[in-house]
């Protein structure tokens, strides 16, 4: 069994992104905490950030054959574009939980859409990267429960 935790555009940068807005941690931080989390849990847990979306799609399609389970993704600049991304996990039917660590009805008018949101579990966003933690939380309780 495995959680797949995907990260959209630019989330390479985090730590030095616009701190003010997406906080200081990194995204390997990120993936170090959660990947401890998931192995207590005795999880799996990967980790793929991608700047392009085809990439992101195929890494989705790829998925149930490679045992995931569960997709907590930060769509990030896709969030507000992809259809082509929401079909993807349309399409392997895999459950995934929507992080977002800015709150996103707080900001530009354009970002309180997401082509996500409405086929997700679940919505984290604002919280920071604590939020990824919460999703991997509710992720992890779902696992259990099945
Ligand atoms: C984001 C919010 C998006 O609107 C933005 O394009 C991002 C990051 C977030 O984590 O707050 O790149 O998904």
């Amino acid at each position: 069994d495995a959680v797949l935790v995907l990260h959209g555009p630019n989330l390479n940068l985090l730590g030095t992104r616009e701190p003010e807005i997406y906080g200081r941690t990194t995204l390997a931080s990120i993936h170090k905490a959660m990947e401890a989390r998931a192995r207590s849990f005795g999880v799996r847990l990967e980790s793929f950030q991608s700047n392009h979306e085809g990439e992101l799609i195929d890494r989705v399609q790829s998925a149930r054959e490679q045992g995931v389970r569960f997709i907590i993704i930060n769509p990030a600049g896709y969030t507000h574009t992809s259809v082509a991304l929401r079909d993807a996990l349309a399409a392997v039917a895999i459950p995934f939980i929507e992080v977002h660590l800015s709150n996103v009805h707080g900001r530009e008018e354009f970002r309180r859409h997401s082509y996500f949101s409405d086929i997700a579990v679940g919505v984290v966003s604002g919280l920071g990267a604590q939020g990824y933690e919460l999703a991997l939380e509710a992720a992890l309780a779902r696992l259990r429960a099945i």
